[in-house]
């Protein structure tokens, strides 16, 4: 090919290329999901994360008993774009990229160090982003941290990647009596935790792996809540591809088998950051709370989350980037997925406004809300109802008490506006929304002119009564029925 032709060679510039890599986008928490990957594609069994808090020199690891790599293996893998993505990987390898190992870490820290062991001989490289740039060289460095050179004696294979110069999280000049950068440190920390008992909650749940956060064992957070005899599953739905949705509706707060349990499923997003799609890749979590474009984040659909299950084999059609965390439905299946998930928020939406339907269940008998919700086409109104109990005991009250019967009336009235149907109306038809037609014109003419006629009674003449007409709520709006008194 090109024969004849000029050739010259054009080497990426390490120290830009470094920043590019440092700049995929990463956080902490999908850093260390990545890295993790890697160790279940090893078959890790047991998966330990230490943070070792030093102020700049801070450390976090990751140890796994995976099957280990040889030296020539570990050079392998710790250079940038390991593996061609167009290769055909294992249905259990969360790889893809080649890049994971090396960007996830760049991404959060100056410094990487990989100890592997394999066949008993431990082998280990370190990046040092400085010394790359200054040599202008991927050149690997034959070091370890001290602390480090004896951690695998205790397993028959495995690697640790370390992680120090964290200098995403920790500027690297802090001093390790530095209180607040010490909380923050861990308050980062502490979000890992929570999106990796997530992330991962299918291998723990299924015992395939174990994952070790200091000295306990991670918990899983599994988003759909197994355990919770109320939650409304949906019927599994098959998409192209090997796909398949299943949706649910978590119970209503009040329905919750405990408070306690409750406030475990909100979830690290909170009770309305996390509802949406979750997509798995095999038992992967890649991505979660998210409508994926085709919907907005709504209060009254907090109650709705819906697993999307891929294989590995739909990365490219469903866009998955390098970090994981990122997927795009094809456009053949999205108005399926759209039909199936209007299904499921229609029904979260009903468990979530229907507070007030279980009252009447459980007490067995009439329920008798104060306000009532008119619906005409993609109108509402709220008008009192009529027929409650309260109405009938004030009109009582005013024979006698008058001026008490208005007053307490009214204070009910304020304590009970019905803000949030009103506001879950609103938002859903911002554009539809009209107040004006739920004013019932005939009975404001008959306020008017009942008033205008008390006001000529006090002495006004027809001007003034008019004048002051016209500054009273709602009455401006009537003007013309004013002018024609
Ligand atoms: N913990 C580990 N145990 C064994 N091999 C590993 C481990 N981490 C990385 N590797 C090897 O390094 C390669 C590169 O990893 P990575 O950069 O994350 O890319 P990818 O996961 O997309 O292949 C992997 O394909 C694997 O062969
Ligand atoms: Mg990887």
């Amino acid at each position: 090919m090109y024969e004849g032709f000029e050739i010259q060679e054009a080497i990426p510039e390490a120290s830009s290329m470094i920043e590019t890599f440092r700049a995929i986008g990463y956080n902490l928490e999908t850093a260390v999901a990545d890295i993790i990957d890697n160790s279940i594609t090893a078959c890790a069994k047991q998966i330990i994360i230490q943070r070792y808090w030093d102020g700049g020199n801070s450390i976090i690891s990751i140890k796994d008993d995976g099957m280990g790599m040889t030296n020539e293996d570990l050079i392998h893998a710790m250079r940038p774009g390991a593996q061609n993505p167009l290769v055909e990987r294992d249905e259990k390898d969360l790889g893809r990229f080649g890049l994971g190992l090396k960007t996830a870490s760049f991404s959060q820290c100056r410094k990487l160090t990989v100890l592997s062991k394999k066949n008993g001989i431990t082998s280990f490289w370190t990046w040092d982003l400085d010394f790359v740039a200054k040599c202008k060289k991927w050149n690997l460095i034959h070091w370890c941290p001290e602390a480090f050179k004896n951690s695998l004696d205790d397993v028959e294979s495995g690697t640790i990647v370390i992680w120090s110069e964290l200098d995403r999280i920790i500027p690297l000049n802090v001093d390790k009596m530095d209180q607040v950068a010490k909380e923050r440190f861990s308050m980062a920390l502490q979000k890992v935790r929570e999106h990796i008992a997530m992330t991962f909650h299918r291998f723990i749940e299924d015992k395939q792996i174990s994952i070790i956060w200091g000295s306990h064992s991670i918990l899983p957070w599994n988003p759909f809540c197994p355990t919770e005899s109320k939650r409304q599953p949906f019927p599994v739905e098959h998409l192209a591809g090997n796909v398949t949705l299943t949706g649910y509706v978590l119970p209503h707060k009040l329905n919750f088998s405990s408070e306690d349990a409750f406030r475990k499923a909100e979830g690290p997003k909170g009770w309305s950051g996390q509802q949406g799609f979750y997509v798995y890749r095999g038992k992967r979590l890649l991505l979660f709370g998210d409508w994926l474009g085709l919907f907005k984040k709504e209060e009254c659909c907090k109650l709705a989350r819906i697993a999307i299950d891929l294989p590995n084999s739909q990365d490219a059609e469903w866009q998955i980037d390098i970090k994981k965390s990122k997927a795009h439905p094809p456009i053949y299946c999205r108005e399926q997925i759209e039909q199936y998930a209007k299904k499921v928020r229609a029904s979260a939406e009903e468990v979530f406004r229907h507070r007030g339907k279980i009252l009447k269940q459980r007490a067995g008998q009439q329920f008798h809300p104060l306000w009532l919700e008119k619906r005409k086409d993609s109108n509402w109104s709220y008008i009192i109802n009529r027929d409650h109990p309260l109405v009938a005991y004030f009109k009582g009250l005013a024979e006698t008490h008058p001026a008490e019967a208005i007053d307490q009336m009214l204070s009910l009235i304020e304590s009970s506006v019905p803000t949030k149907t009103i506001f879950i109306n609103e938002a859903k038809n911002e554009d539809k929304y009209e107040t004006d037609k739920a004013l019932d014109t005939t009975l404001i003419h008959k306020t008017i002119k009942s008033m205008y006629d008390s006001l000529i009674n006090q002495g006004k003449n027809s001007l003034q009564a008019k004048a002051l007409l016209k500054i009273i709520e709602p009455f401006n709006f009537y003007e013309d029925f004013i002018d024609l008194l």
